[in-house]
């Protein structure tokens, strides 16, 4: 099986390199630091990159990311993730392959209470889920081999996240006030490659499980809940750490407006699995215990 990887350095990206499965012919691609290169606001390389690779399985897991700096430059924000993810199904459509790709739980609108399904309706609040959104309804439009899988709260312990924002001003600040009325859930990269290789071995055993995915672990917090873990774990450590105030979305002004509430079901997926997804924290807990705080600062 040949596997190209869109975007081998970020966060997800990174862990399907390390996790890809063994016999697997990987191809790593970026915008730089990899053999074979690939920007995706060229366009035109799109399909002649593919063309020419022929690979059975594409996974995108570039993306245009920086939610609040999309609401500057939304066109640009569209054509990485609805155009150039439009050019990526056509030319898959064409060469026969499968397209795995994840989009957010930020296509959603947030006034639900109850976890959003794949079949609930989708209302982008933001210039970044729109663009995502885009990319969704793209693929939808040119039908290839796909798993477009949704995620949302993306940490590792390396990349640009929420978590390693947390330690480093845990350890930095007298005080950190973090956001307590959205409520998600949190998912690390490590988990989210994992499950997509599962998802694909299905998927290459039985190919109609093509479709639309949830895919986090289960239960939920607010972005303060998530913090207030990492803070307990620090302690626990014997790091002291910054007072921990919750406070409400408003006294946090941000460019972009974001869900109140967008945690997903992924009933779906856990019946293709054949098994329920595990809790966040058990996912969180065994990678901060593989931390250094102090790699953070
Ligand atoms: N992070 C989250 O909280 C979150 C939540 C829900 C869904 N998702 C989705 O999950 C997927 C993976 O996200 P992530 O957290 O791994 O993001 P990430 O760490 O920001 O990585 C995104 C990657 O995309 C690359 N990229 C950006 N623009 C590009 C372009 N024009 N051409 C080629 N590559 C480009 C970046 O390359 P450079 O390093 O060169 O910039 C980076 O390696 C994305 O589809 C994202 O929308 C993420």
């Amino acid at each position: 099986m040949r596997l190209v990887i869109l975007g081998a350095t970020g966060q997800v990206g990174w862990q399907l390199v390390q996790q890809a499965p063994p016999g697997a012919e990987v191809i790593p691609v970026a915008r730089q630091g990899t053999a074979v290169t690939l920007d995706l606001e060229d366009l035109e390389a799109i399909p002649r990159l593919l063309k020419m690779l022929r690979p059975d399985v594409v996974i995108n897991a570039a993306a245009y990311t920086a939610v609040d700096q999309a609401e500057r430059e939304p066109q640009r924000a569209q054509r990485i993730n609805g155009t150039a993810v439009g050019l990526l199904a056509e030319t898959m459509a064409t060469v026969g392959g499968l397209l795995i790709h994840y989009s957010t739980d930020y296509v959603f609108a947030g006034n639900q209470s109850l976890p959003y399904r794949e079949t609930d309706a989708t209302a982008p609040l933001n210039a970044y889920g729109y663009s995502k959104w885009l990319g969704e309804q793209a693929i939808a439009r040119q039908q290839p081999a796909h798993l477009i899988l949704r995620t949302s709260w993306v940490y590792d312990l390396r990349g640009k996240n929420f978590l390693r924002t947390m330690v480093r001003l845990a350890q930095t600040r007298p005080v950190v006030r973090v956001v307590a009325d959205q409520i998600g859930t949190p998912t690390a990269a490590p988990f989210l490659a994992q499950v997509t290789y599962q998802l694909l071995e299905r998927w290459l055993a039985a190919p109609s499980l093509s479709g639309l995915y949830h895919l986090t672990p289960r239960g939920s917090t607010s972005w303060y809940g998530f913090a207030a873990k990492i803070f307990e774990h620090l302690r626990a450590r014997g790091y002291s750490t910054a007072a921990l105030e919750a406070i409400p979305s408003h006294e946090y002004p941000t460019p972009a407006k974001r869900p109140a509430f967008s945690v997903l079901n992924c009933e779906k997926l856990e019946a293709v699995l054949g098994a329920p997804l595990p809790p966040w924290e058990v996912i969180l807990e065994p990678l901060l215990m593989q931390l250094d705080p102090q790699s953070v600062l």
